[in-house]
């Protein structure tokens, strides 16, 4: 990527993205509000621009521990909003917060004043678009929450320069978005939390979430491996999903891949994988 600070830039709809929405697991209403909360700040902002009548600021935050899917429900819901717009061309990109940061004393704030006024204005000037912040603190730092080892001066800096920015870009662009993600919400800025129009809290994944991505990783498997099918319909399968509560959803899908390794016959095949090895893994991953 040429440009600086920028990690992604694609065209929505994208299906490798539309693949993480339908693959994510979180309870339909809330994955419903969440799309159209990003199919309402691309429509309604450009049609009432008062800003007095319709506070929108074109920010989504969503918030929760790491390994619960914000990454891909980010990416996944840009791609899936921009499925319900027909005829739509919806721009996606995605922000390297860590390029933007800079242990040099002011350096950040100029990085990030860049990137908003040259890059990100340059590409909303061409037509909606969403732009992916991910793990914002570094970005929004809480001011009232300066770190020493951190320069303060320049945490300061550079949180004021991207509400600065934010705002900025929000009264001059309607059809621009800004999805971010945090796995700290006590970290960011309070002046930042208040101009997200939604905060979505996504929390660990319920029993009946658990069993329904593991039966989402076997069967992904069992594409290539049809035997595996038959590990979803044995009778103690369930007893094996209850296990699985207290695991966020990356560490279920690792849980798979991890039991394939206990055996070198079943890396070499993992259609020989069975319930065993699962559970192995699972009382594994539950342990650290
Ligand atoms: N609720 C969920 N449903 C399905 N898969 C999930 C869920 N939560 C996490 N995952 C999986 O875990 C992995 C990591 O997700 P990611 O989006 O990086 O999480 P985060 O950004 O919250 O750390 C992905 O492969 C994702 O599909
Ligand atoms: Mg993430």
């Amino acid at each position: 990527m040429q440009e600086k600070g920028l990690l992604d830039k694609r065209n929505l709809p994208d299906r490798e993205f539309t693949e993480l929405w339908e693959r994510i697991v979180l309870p339909k209403a809330i994955k419903e509000k969440l799309r159209n909360q990003v199919l309402l700040e691309l429509t309604l902002r450009s049609k009432i621009p008062s800003k007095a009548a319709i506070p929108l600021h074109g920010i989504i935050l969503l918030v929760g521990p790491p390994g619960t899917g914000k990454t891909s429900i980010a990416k996944g819901v840009a791609s899936a909003a921009a499925s319900a717009i027909q005829g739509a061309k919806i721009t996606f990109i995605e922000v390297e917060p860590h390029a933007l940061t800079s242990s040099a004393l002011g350096k950040t704030q100029r990085e990030v004043r860049k990137f908003l006024e040259e890059v990100v204005t340059e590409h909303a000037a061409q037509g909606p678009l969403i732009v992916l912040l991910d793990e914002v603190e570094t970005l929004v730092a809480d001011r009232t929450k300066l770190s020493l080892e951190a320069n303060p001066i320049d945490v300061h800096r550079s949180t004021d320069a991207m509400l600065a920015g934010l705002d900025n870009l929000a009264a001059r662009f309607p059809e621009l978005l800004f999805i971010a993600t945090s796995n700290f919400e006590g970290a960011l800025d309070p002046a930042f939390v208040s101009r997200a129009d939604l905060v979505l809290q996504i929390d660990k994944p319920t029993a009946e979430a658990c069993e329904a991505i593991l039966t989402d990783t076997l069967n992904a498997l069992a594409e290539q491996w049809p035997a595996l099918k038959k590990i979803t319909k044995q009778p103690n399968y369930q007893k094996l999903s209850h296990e699985l509560l207290g695991l966020d959803g990356r560490q279920i899908r690792k849980a798979v891949i991890s039991a394939c390794t206990s055996d070198i016959k079943v890396v070499l095949n993992p259609g020989l994988l069975t319930m065993e090895h699962i559970n192995e893994a699972v009382s594994l991953a539950k342990r650290k």
